[in-house]
């Protein structure tokens, strides 16, 4: 078989792993051959692609990023945008397609299947909100990444009796948040899925200085006051319909300095949460993925995404990881609260 294969959406640590596991069986074991398509639904759209060889992929496996490049490109918000893509594989000779990407990358892929597209998804995202998947690969890379910020920041924050906020990623939900909140030992942590009252983090903050520490508080990107609105960067949207988010973490070193008087500082980790090498669990669960990917596509086991239930790698179907978001549920959220304050 001739299989295209692309990266879609925010890029994150472990895509190359993917990338390897996939030519690597799909070469040795089968017999195949990979057309690379760049820069996410851009590379079918436009018919850009690169060579993807057992050459071309060798050493990839630690790097971060994606060799084949990303973008947001909606090909259902372009003119004959699905007649494109499918001209383009037909010129490439391409049977299938395996496309690694989050929930915008593989609606499109859902969209493409039903019009009958081959089609095979890997699901990524730092922010580990898929649907049907315990864990995508990106999110625990990124999570190590905010824990150590949190680590650093609290040696400063103590010898300045500071109070130091960390906003991270997530729009909509507050994975990243809750993990890096638990492991670096926050004084709370504010996610998208519950509002959050100012007083009660004020409290919180009051009650973290009475017991001679300086506060550390995570706060989601897409966090939002009771009283209040998600605070966005500008009300331009993306091709998938997203704001810029960002700004939640200068909004309440505001409030809060004003009500309590204490001095309030903010980091915001942006973009260094999806750079760099993955994590020994990100190249493991990436380079699974990648195999498992291969081995459906050559059986022929079209409109599935490979996904993690357990421990084991299994075969879901593609319309299941993008039909509700996976969010943090809020008993997950209410066990940690104990360590709040
Ligand atoms: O979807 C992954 C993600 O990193 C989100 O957590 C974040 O809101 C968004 O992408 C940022 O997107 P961009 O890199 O396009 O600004």
């Amino acid at each position: 078989m001739r299989i295209g294969v692309l990266t879609g959406g925010g890029d994150c640590p472990g895509l190359n792993a993917v990338i390897r596991g996939i030519v690597r069986k799909g070469v040795k074991e089968y017999g195949h051959e990979f057309v690379g398509f760049r820069d996410g639904w851009k590379g079918p759209l436009e018919n850009y692609t690169m060579p993807l060889t057992l050459e071309s992929t060798r050493g990839i496996l630690p790097k971060g990023g994606t060799i084949l490049g990303s973008s947001r490109t909606n090909p259902f918000k372009i003119e004959n945008g699905v007649e494109r893509i499918k001209q383009s594989l037909a010129d490439q000779g391409i049977d299938a397609l395996i496309a690694i990407g989050g929930e915008d990358t593989l609606g499109v892929a859902t969209k493409l299947d039903a019009l009958g597209v081959k089609v095979i998804g890997v699901p990524k995202t730092i922010d580990n909100d898929l649907n049907n998947t315990d864990y995508t690969f990106g999110f625990d890379t990124s999570v190590n990444i905010a824990m150590e910020a949190i680590d650093r920041l609290h040696t400063t924050a103590e010898s300045h009796h500071r109070l130091l906020i960390v906003e991270v990623m997530g729009r909509h939900a507050g994975w990243i948040a809750l993990h890096s909140g638990i492991a670096g030992g926050a004084t709370c942590i504010l996610i998208p899925e519950i509002k959050f009252s100012l007083d009660k983090v004020c409290e919180w903050v009051e009650s973290r200085y009475k017991d001679g520490f300086a506060p550390i508080i995570v706060v989601a990107e897409g966090a939002i006051p009771q009283d209040g609105d998600m605070v966005t960067k500008d009300a331009k949207l993306d091709a998938f319909g997203h704001v810029k988010l960002s700004g939640i973490g200068d909004w309440l070193s505001e409030k809060i300095e004003e009500r309590t008087g204490h001095e309030a500082r903010t980091t915001i980790l942006g973009h260094i949460q999806r750079g760099g090498t993955p994590t020994a669990f990100d190249r493991v669960l990436a380079t699974r993925f990648g195999l498992q990917a291969i081995t459906a596509a050559s059986e022929g086991d079209w409109g599935k995404m490979v996904a993690l239930h357990g421990t084991d790698i299994v075969r879901v179907p593609l319309a299941t990881a993008t039909e509700k978001l996976k969010t943090v549920p809020l008993e997950r959220y209410k066990e940690t609260e104990i360590f709040f304050g």
